[in-house]
């Protein structure tokens, strides 16, 4: 650890669980003061209150205008001021097969959290930001908004739109020294991961085949975890990246650089097996 933070407050939305949660032990460790914002009320208060003075929480629902206005305010009020917003709480989409099947069900409300709240995050945090010396926004958005695919389409158009959000506001906010770039988780164990499969009989098993899938799909060889992407978060939130705004950084074993199945060495390989009479 470098304090790389010290002197910085930071909130960080979906703090409670998860990649959010392993950003605020990294932000801490860093030096900062956070707030965490999370709907769950219950989880978020028993995180906090394993740490000091240092932590803080506010129940927040990222969807909700006035809360997250209300947010922005009491992190103000308790520790003099906000330097570094994290919009990281976000809500999965049940995985189906196929387009033909998609209800379309849970378009309000992904949209409401993974995309509104991103943007409601950016603008409140901004607003004060703007008056009072810059800072930094990270907005979480998926290799899901990066990479078309079958599935999820509505979880992957609200994390897309969350990478144009991120552009456009970097433009906007540059002016008042406010950076806003995104990051591009790709397969790491949380808790959301099971909340896609909760439709099937055995989400377990269903997770771990999951889990097997992206490990086929993905070059490094390596498990992804929160503190990967809370590495990531880190670098954004400090002075290190003062040069880079409205970026997107893919944090994810190289999955979206392109499919690690090497068809050629296969067809290789099955060429040098001797033909069978
Ligand atoms: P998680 O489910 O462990 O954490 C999400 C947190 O957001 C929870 O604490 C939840 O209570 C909170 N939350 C949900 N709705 C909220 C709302 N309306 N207002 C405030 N808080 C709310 O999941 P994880 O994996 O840590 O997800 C964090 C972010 O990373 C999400 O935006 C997710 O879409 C994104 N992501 C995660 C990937 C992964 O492989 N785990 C891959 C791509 C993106």
């Amino acid at each position: 650890m470098t304090n790389e933070l010290t002197g910085r407050v930071a909130i960080v939305t979906g703090g409670a669980s998860g990649i959010g949660r392993t950003t605020v032990d990294a932000f801490v460790a860093e030096g900062a003061r956070v707030v965490i914002a999370d709907i769950n009320g219950e989880l978020g208060a028993t995180v906090a209150a394993e740490y000091g003075p240092e932590v803080a929480f506010q129940r927040t629902d990222v969807s909700d205008a006035a809360q997250v206005a209300e947010l922005v305010a009491v992190t103000v009020a308790r520790f003099g001021g906000l330097d570094i917003m994290l919009n990281n709480a976000g809500i999965p989409t049940t995985m189906r097969a196929g387009l033909l099947d998609e209800p379309l069900d849970d378009f309000h409300r992904l949209m409401a959290v993974d995309l509104l709240g991103v943007m409601l995050g950016t603008q409140h945090a901004a607003r004060y930001m703007a008056g009072h010396g810059g800072g930094s926004i990270i907005n979480t958005t998926s290799i899901g908004g990066i990479r078309a695919g079958r599935g999820e389409p509505v979880y992957r158009a609200a994390k897309a739109g969350v990478i144009h959000f991120t552009k456009c506001a970097a433009i906007d906010l540059a002016e008042y020294g406010i950076r806003v770039n995104s990051i591009a988780p790709g397969a790491i164990p949380t808790p959301i991961l099971a909340s896609t499969l909760g439709h099937l009989d055995d989400i377990e098993s269903a997770t771990l085949r999951l889990r097997e899938v992206m490990r086929s799909i993905r070059p490094l060889p390596r498990e992804g975890s929160p503190s990967d992407i809370a590495a990531a978060t880190v670098f954004y939130a400090g002075e290190r990246s003062a040069y880079i705004t409205g970026t997107v950084l893919p944090v994810d074993g190289g999955i979206v650089a392109g499919h690690a199945g090497n068809a050629f060495a296969e067809i290789e390989a099955e060429q040098a097996e001797p033909l069978s009479a």
